[in-house]
């Protein structure tokens, strides 16, 4: 019923020329064993030549962040009309390096999916609890005020909104949660959205990201609630992303 959506996470890595080198070398290793839906977020600044390349492909292209607030002045931001002005599909919203490193909460990410959603640009919501948290057991506590944060207001709407499950801890280190540890999150956060809508909770996808890589993501992908990934440094490398692809 839910088509899988694999999304690369390129964070601020990358070049004009590794950013051509990487789509056309994912676009001639896909083949049409592929079925799922295919993003890759790469930096503002190479939007244009990541759309260029892949426009007469399946890829399609997204951001890794936007602004809340509409063109006007705001020195340095980018707006969601600006990403869907260059044809972006995607935008990431609250992953925890923005949470952590750049400060930004629940309240302002709210306001950035209810940007997004203004324009054509699907926003995909990232919530994941720190080590600290996962270890002192508060995990379920910590999702539910992430993803009720964006629940309480009526004006999202769930039906332009991708979810994205990733353990902090799990991001950049080699760990992964097991699947049947995902799992358990994933079908937490369906059943906080299908108190709002059964019938958008059932077509929501909801990516799992934490070191997906080749040789973990078919027991990932295989859970019932997992509908698909958020990968960060496999995706940078085209035969590990395709790979990736083939499994969801
Ligand atoms: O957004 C993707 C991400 O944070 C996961 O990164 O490198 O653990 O796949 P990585």
């Amino acid at each position: 019923m839910r088509r899988s959506l694999v999304i690369g996470n390129w964070k601020m890595n990358g070049s004009l020329d590794s950013t051509s080198e990487i789509l056309r070398a994912i676009e001639t290793t896909i083949d049409d064993k592929i079925t799922c839906d295919i993003g890759v977020c790469v930096p503002f600044v190479y939007i244009t030549a990541a759309q260029e390349i892949t426009k007469p492909t399946v890829i399609t292209i997204g951001a890794q962040t936007v602004s809340e607030y509409q063109p006007g002045a705001y020195t340095g931001e980018v707006s969601a009309h600006m990403l869907e002005d260059v044809g972006c599909s995607w935008v990431l919203i609250g992953h925890s390096e923005r949470r952590t490193l750049f400060n930004e909460a629940n309240a302002q990410l709210v306001k950035k999916v209810l940007a997004a959603q203004m324009t054509g640009v699907t926003p995909v919501y990232c919530v994941g609890e720190t080590q600290e948290e996962y270890k002192s057991g508060a995990t379920f506590d910590v999702i539910k005020d992430q993803v009720e944060a964006l629940l309480n207001n009526s004006a999202v709407d769930l039906t332009q909104l991708v979810l994205a499950y990733e353990p902090v801890w799990a991001i950049g280190t080699g760990l992964t949660a097991s699947p049947e540890e995902a799992q358990k999150v994933h079908a937490f956060i369906r059943a906080l959205v299908s108190e709002r809508d059964i019938n958008a909770a059932n077509m929501l996808r909801i990516l799992y990201g934490g070191s997906v890589k080749p040789d973990n993501a078919l027991s990932l992908f295989g859970q019932k609630d997992i509908d698909g990934g958020l990968i960060g440094g496999a995706s940078l490398d085209a035969k590990a992303f395709v790979s990736i692809c083939q499994k969801a």
